[in-house]
């Protein structure tokens, strides 16, 4: 989950000498942060450190990170005329650095464990590039969604397009499975989800050449119900804590495996609370077809390490 390593005093110590475009713009810094909460904490994979906003900025929207704020995007897509300077991504050049990381974290991991790439969902990015950064209401993405239908096609359109691109090098450049974050699904409406947001989801994962890489589609809430959302294509649904484990098994028939769900709010108290909503979680689970143990969102930088050695201890045994 996002921000994996802000809790780790290791990832810090990096940061401290560098900002966090730097960081993942520079390959052997990215591969340095994306394997230390292996080494250090022994899960049982890697996610490549980088972020979903780079798609945007390889398109030509400048993308700013500033301190405790959050991303932004100092010029929004506002029009038919701010989506149509938009140009298709190089992958292999303007996003050589994420490809350059996976390489190298590939050479560092040496094979211990997997490596998941990823990418924002085409919904979940039209949401930044429109409001220009994180939002309470989605007041513009939305009235483009109800007044302007197809400007907001061709733009999810575009943007599936360079996800198509951007996964399959990943994909050819190592990644043993990818995961797409569908962050602000839950702000739709049922139909507007299937139609803004799972439509273009199941385009992405049908235009890439997996040879055998599993795609796993995390979204929060329920999307337009979870029996169309496990018929996306993708193998593995990762779903948060809204959502009770046992009863998704049912719905989906044990069609996809399931990824989630503890609260992350729940790492923040003592090792014993934690430890005790992992089993509970765990416990639903039994006898699944598949179960990826994880969090229902990102992990809070002030999250005590020793509550997440007590989660993964749990899991193990
Ligand atoms: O888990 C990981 O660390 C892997 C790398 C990763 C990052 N971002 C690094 C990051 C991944 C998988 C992401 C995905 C991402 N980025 C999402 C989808 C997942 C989700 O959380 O819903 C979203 C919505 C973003 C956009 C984004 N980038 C946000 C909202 C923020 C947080 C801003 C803040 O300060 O709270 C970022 C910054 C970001 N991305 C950080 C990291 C490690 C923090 C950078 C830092 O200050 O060190």
């Amino acid at each position: 989950m996002r921000q994996a390593g802000r809790y780790l005093p290791a990832y810090q110590a990096v940061r401290a000498k560098v900002d966090f475009q730097e960081l993942y713009k520079t390959p052997a810094l990215a591969a340095e942060v994306t394997a230390q909460p292996v080494e250090i904490l022994s899960f049982d994979a890697a996610i490549l450190f980088s972020d979903i906003l780079v798609i945007p900025e390889a398109m030509g929207m400048k993308l700013e990170f500033s301190e405790g704020k959050g991303p932004r995007f100092p010029q929004p897509l506002r029009g038919a005329d701010d989506i149509g300077r938009l140009h298709h991504p190089k992958i292999e050049v303007e996003l050589d650095f994420v490809l350059e990381a996976i390489r190298l974290t590939r050479q560092r991991l040496a094979g211990a464990v997997p490596l998941i790439g990823f990418c924002g969902s085409p919904w979940t990015l039209a949401t930044y590039m429109v409001e220009g950064g994180g939002s309470k209401e989605f007041a513009n993405i939305k009235s483009l969604m109800f007044g302007q239908p197809q400007l907001l096609h061709s733009l999810l359109e575009n943007v599936t397009a360079a996800l198509v691109d951007y996964l399959n090098a990943q994909i050819r450049a190592g990644v043993h499975a990818v995961q797409i974050f569908d962050s602000w699904g839950y702000v739709l409406a049922p139909d507007d989800y299937e139609e803004f947001s799972l439509r273009y989801t199941s385009r992405l994962i049908a235009g890439l050449k997996r040879n055998g890489v599993p795609v796993i589609y995390f979204l929060r809430g329920r999307g337009c119900g979870l029996k169309k959302l496990a018929a996306s294509g993708a193998d593995v649904l990762s779903l948060d804590w809204t959502i009770d484990l046992a009863e998704a098994r049912q719905q989906i028939e044990d069609r996809v495996a399931l990824q989630g769900n503890l609260d992350p709010i729940a790492l923040l108290a003592t090792p014993e609370v934690a430890r005790a909503q992992t089993k509970k979680i765990l416990a639903k689970m039994v006898g699944a077809s598949g179960h990826i143990f994880n969090l229902g969102h990102g992990i809070l930088p002030n999250t005590p390490v020793e509550n997440v050695q007590a989660v993964i201890s749990a899991v193990k045994e």
